[in-house]
């Protein structure tokens, strides 16, 4: 069986740096009648982490179901891994190897915390080697907090370990691009830490991240590149380098 650090090194082979992980060029996506992205523009590359800051209603969940295919109509260009999927339904999104955790996180209450991990299928990915998901003794290596709860109904786990466990689940569908939002909401400082540790132990394993944040102190420190959006649209873009000298900017525009 392949340990966790063999199945890391597979993932960062897959996923050459540099490469371009998702390209999205003037997409724009209705919920029925309303309009709700105007032309957004954002490119993530392997192994990159980028966040996208916004206050509530800017259209950053948005932006990730619709990279999912999870909006309703959606126009311009979506490419993942050099693929073209703005017309694909959500399934074949997710054979690209894209997994969306959603804000509400979606543990099943009744399900022990192996359940939940078992719920996904194991997605073979085209241009992967093997079935590509993550077997439960990698995913318990990487997560040990989830090894200890393993047999624990979905109710009795903390909210850092639902969280963990939401993240955790969509490795098992070998998704080497990860569409994370508000993992940090509603969570103690010294819990926070723990999924900041989590996503850098997942950079460190070469799989690509975007993430939505309102804790900007716990992103800030997490991502390469940044993303500010304001009714629907991209107002900002900067690199962690160019941060110091965004931050009066940024408390116009999000109040940090
Ligand atoms: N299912 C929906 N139907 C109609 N409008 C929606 C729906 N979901 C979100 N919206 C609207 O889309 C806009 C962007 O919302 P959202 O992407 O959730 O913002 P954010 O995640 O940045 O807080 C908001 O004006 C919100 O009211
Ligand atoms: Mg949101």
């Amino acid at each position: 069986m392949s340990t966790v650090t063999e199945r890391g090194n597979e993932a960062a082979a897959d996923a050459a740096p540099g490469e371009s992980a998702l390209e999205i060029a003037g997409l724009q996506t209705w919920y029925g009648e309303s309009h709700i992205l105007h032309g957004v523009d954002l490119s993530v590359k392997r192994g990159e982490v980028v966040t996208l800051l916004g206050r509530n209603g800017a259209g950053r969940t948005t932006t990730l179901r619709a990279i999912m295919g999870l909006t309703g109509r959606r126009t311009g260009s979506i490419r993942i891994g050099g693929r073209e999927t703005i017309q694909m339904p959500t399934y074949r999104i997710a054979h690209c190897g894209v997994g969306y955790c959603p804000e509400e996180r979606g543990i099943f209450a009744s399900l022990s915390c192996e359940e939940n991990l078992l719920l996904p299928p194991a997605i073979g990915m085209k241009g992967t080697k093997g079935a590509g998901g993550m077997s439960l003794d990698e995913i318990y290596s990487m997560f040990p907090n989830l090894a200890e709860r393993r047999n624990s109904q979905g109710t009795r786990l903390s909210g850092g370990e639902q969280q963990m466990l939401a993240v955790a689940r969509i490795l098992r569908t070998g998704a080497n691009l990860l569409l994370l939002d508000e993992i940090s909401e509603g969570l103690a400082p010294v819990i926070v830490q723990t999924l900041a540790r989590m996503i850098l132990t997942l950079k460190s394993r070469g799989y690509t991240i975007v993430m939505v944040e309102q804790n900007f102190r716990f992103a800030a420190p997490l991502a390469d590149r940044f993303y500010v959006m304001e009714h629907g649209r991209i107002v900002e873009r900067f690199g962690i380098a160019e941060l110091e000298g965004k931050m009066p900017v940024l408390h116009d525009l999000l109040g940090v």
